[in-house]
């Protein structure tokens, strides 16, 4: 819910319990190499699977990446397919390890418009995942926009709610990410400074965190970095400091 902000303590250090990515650049990595934009992609999947283990060794709760949006529909066939062969691969991948690895993987979006054999291997993980409660979660998020999000939790909102007035606690349960607390802190990598479509709803209150490295480049010790600047960040909520 909107206004969240909680911090767990891990190694005795404050941890943001949640984290979420807008994994920017991988396009760019490989364009400065010489080699297809694919390449990136493929670089930057190897890499979100590192930093989802070392979030989790940290002790964070949820980390959160931004994998394709609603408007990377507008890229080649070949790089939109290149993307979903890569998360064909990770879902496949996922289904195997999930459970030794104690990660739960969440596809977060509108998959109800990709290949059928995608949406199939969402729901092995989603059956996979629901075995496993506790555990430290991924989410993926695919085909995935704030403002989409917003719409679709409106409708299912009036579909189970007819007639009722939409609240913000009512809509915040029929989100794609209900039950999960807002990220405390929200990274881009990749030098631009917007949030194209992420989170437009729970990122309210998150505190952001912008590097110009590329998402393949970005390291375990990106993430200290980025830790460790939120723990200077004073955050009022909207009050005043007491
Ligand atoms: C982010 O990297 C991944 C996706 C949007 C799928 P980009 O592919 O946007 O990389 P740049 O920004 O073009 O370098
Ligand atoms: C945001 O990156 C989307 C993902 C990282 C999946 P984009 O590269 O699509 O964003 P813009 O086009 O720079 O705003
Ligand atoms: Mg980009």
């Amino acid at each position: 819910m909107a206004g969240t902000g909680k911090t767990e303590m891990a190694g005795g250090q404050m941890i943001p319990r949640h984290i979420a990515i807008i994994m920017d650049g991988n396009g760019r990595w490989a364009q400065k190499r010489g080699m297809p934009r694919t390449a990136g992609h493929g670089v930057g999947a190897e890499n979100f699977r590192k930093i989802a283990t070392y979030c989790k060794d940290l002790g964070m709760d949820y980390l959160t990446v931004y994998a394709f949006s609603t408007e990377n529909w507008k890229r080649s066939r070949d790089e939109v397919g290149a993307i979903m062969g890569l998360l064909k691969k990770y879902l496949l991948e996922s289904i195997e390890k999930m459970e030794r690895d104690r990660i739960r993987l969440k596809i977060i979006g509108d998959t109800s418009v990709l290949d059928p054999e995608l949406q199939a291997l969402i729901q092995k993980t989603d059956a996979i995942a629901a075995s496993l409660p506790g555990c430290f979660q991924a989410n993926v998020c695919v085909n995935y926009g704030g403002r989409d999000e917003i719409a679709r939790a409106a409708e299912r909102f009036r579909l189970a709610h007819p007639g009722q007035p939409i609240t913000q606690d009512g809509l915040n349960e029929c989100m794609d990410m209900a039950g999960i607390p807002d990220p405390e802190l929200i990274i881009r990598t990749g030098g631009e400074y917007r949030v194209s479509n992420f989170l437009l709803w729970e990122g309210a209150y998150s505190e952001f965190y912008f590097t110009d490295v590329l998402w393949p480049d970005f390291s375990e010790k990106e993430i200290d970095r980025a830790i460790e600047s939120f723990r200077h960040r004073d955050r009022r909520f909207g009050g005043v400091k007491s």
